[in-house]
């Protein structure tokens, strides 16, 4: 290919921080003498320097020449660190225009990013969904890898194009060819089939359904206690589906989360329903909260807007769970790293379940408990006091009566609970439509006061509780939240007596201890 007039070209590309995209001009200037050196300046990462011999190939074997002059790239500004293989595609892009190859006029139009094969073969990023909110705000088209631009087809109202290799993109941006931007994806086509686990197969565990369905309405965090065999990792895998529908705005704050791991890609992960995790206990601090050179989102932000679940929670380390402690009171984490702080979002409902005590058994009606108190005590103490004091429902399993597991009856389905669900849901969206938090767990203490107001009852109840269960400030508050979802659930606007009750049931684990 023939050299034309060297000149400066700039080609637009974004950064992934954190699940944000920012603005990266993608600078390339071509000396029209000098020896041939390639340099890329603007605080790049050794992946982005080694991608140099990556693109001159691609060059070569696109049928292009390597520049044969000083080419200075400069990834702009340059106090934002640059990190992973999205600028092989704008740099080389860059060096085909700047070196007068080709002259790309429809560039400025786009925001691009890719990384290239040796081969000149453009493979997939991570961010495709990310990006696309960004060129939506910017008002500019988009040039992707393809699966990147499949994920990023769920945003509207952007032009999306894919492109396979090096010299489809160069000819599309001269006009020599003409491609289709993506179809915008209905997010609802995304809506989970009929496979999917639903409570009708949950028989008997009247007062769990209860309690999880109050969890679930006000997003509170839920840990059950009980034998074997009881359900709890049965119940727990079907609340999702009990969940209110998300809207799009939270689907995609979430797919955004996803699209930041590099786990939309494959779309496995892209489903309309609100996320389930479900992370080993031998997790570590950084695989839960998120972390990494280049910091990536940790099970609790990939929970966001759904469900953690903490199976065994005795088993997790115990400073691993002290970890979560802040975010979950906060709503977001945030990585600290030499190139600065990375914020992610993780907004999500906690589920734990654990047995009562090391054998399991403990307050089982047909078998023995074998553990003495300091055993018991010692497995409790697992898990702090004030880890404990998060989970604002705290609920004693039975195991299931032999009755109900031979009922031929079916239970109520998860439809049927969502329906209810709903319904609570919406009295908090209108409840809280002037704050930033949108559920009964998420009040602030101002709110609690302002929301939770009780008579003279059941100011008596729970005095009486506070002092007999030796509960916190924040358990007297939780009480009241947990309380007004009951009251929500009921469509009741005030919150009466039998309401502070059964939320008081909910706090009582120590009496589980002492009444063996
Ligand atoms: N209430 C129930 N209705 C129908 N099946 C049940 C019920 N509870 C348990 N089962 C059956 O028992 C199996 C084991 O239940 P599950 O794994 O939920 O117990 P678990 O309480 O989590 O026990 P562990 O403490 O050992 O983790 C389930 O897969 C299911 O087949
Ligand atoms: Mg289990």
């Amino acid at each position: 290919m023939e050299f034309g007039v060297p000149m400066l070209s700039t080609v637009q590309s974004c950064a992934l921080r954190g699940i944000d995209a920012v603005n990266i001009a993608v600078e390339v200037n071509s000396c029209e003498r000098g020896d041939l050196k390639f340099i890329i300046v603007g605080l790049p990462d050794a992946a982005i320097k080694e991608s140099c011999d990556r693109i001159f190939s691609a060059l070569v074997n696109s049928g292009y020449a390597i520049p044969y002059t000083r080419t200075t790239v400069n990834l702009a500004p340059s106090y934002i660190r640059k990190e992973g293989s999205f600028y092989d595609l704008p740099i080389a892009l860059g060096v085909i225009q700047s070196t007068g190859q080709s002259y790309l006029h429809n560039l400025s139009e786009f925001i691009v990013a890719g990384e290239l094969g040796l081969s000149g073969k453009i493979r997939g990023i991570k961010g495709g969904l990310t990006f696309a909110i960004k060129a939506k705000k910017e008002k500019k088209k988009l040039l992707l890898p393809v699966e990147a631009a499949q994920e990023a087809s769920f945003v509207d109202g952007v032009e999306i194009f894919a492109v396979n290799n090096l010299n489809e993109a160069v000819k599309f941006l001269t006009g020599q060819i003409k491609l289709v931007p993506l179809e915008h994806r209905n997010f609802l086509s995304l809506l989970k089939n009929e496979d999917s686990l639903d409570f009708s197969e949950v028989k008997g565990q009247e007062s769990l359904r209860r309690a999880v369905e109050i969890a679930v309405a006000g997003a509170h965090n839920i840990l059950m206690i009980g034998p074997p065999g009881a359900g709890k990792s049965m119940i727990a895998k079907r609340i999702p589906s009990i969940m209110s529908m998300p809207t799009f705005d939270e689907f995609l704050e979430t797919m955004s989360i996803y699209s930041a791991a590099g786990l939309l890609m494959a779309e496995k992960n892209a489903h309309f329903e609100r996320p389930f995790r479900s992370p080993h206990h031998t997790i570590s601090n950084a695989g839960l909260l998120g972390g990494g050179s280049i910091p990536c989102p940790g099970e609790i932000s990939l929970a966001h807007n759904g469900v953690l679940f903490l199976d065994e929670l005795s088993e997790f380390h115990r400073a691993t769970l002290e970890s979560l402690r802040q975010p979950l009171e906060d709503g977001s984490v945030t990585i600290s790293r030499s190139s600065g702080k990375v914020k992610f979002p993780c907004r999500t409902m906690i589920v734990g379940a654990m047995n009562p005590c090391p054998c399991g058994y403990l307050g089982d009606k047909t078998r023995r408990c074998k553990c003495s108190h300091l055993d018991i005590q010692r497995y409790r103490s697992r898990i702090s006091g004030p880890m404990m004091d998060r989970f604002d429902i705290q609920i004693n399993v039975l195991a299931v009566p032999i009755e109900d597991i031979q009922s031929k009856k079916f239970s109520e389905s998860s439809m049927d609970i969502r329906v209810r669900v709903e319904k609570a849901s919406k009295i908090q969206t209108e409840r809280f439509k002037s704050s930033q938090n949108g559920r009964n767990a998420h009040m602030s203490h101002g709110e609690v006061v302002k929301f939770c107001r009780v008579d003279g009852e059941s100011s008596d109840l729970l005095a009486t509780a506070m002092k007999q269960l030796g509960l916190s400030a924040r358990a007297y508050d939780k009480i009241l939240k947990v309380s007004r979802t009951i009251a929500d659930l009921e469509c009741e606007e005030k919150i009466l007596p039998h309401h502070i009750l059964e939320s008081i049931q909910y706090r009582s684990l120590e009496m589980v201890i002492d009444g063996r």
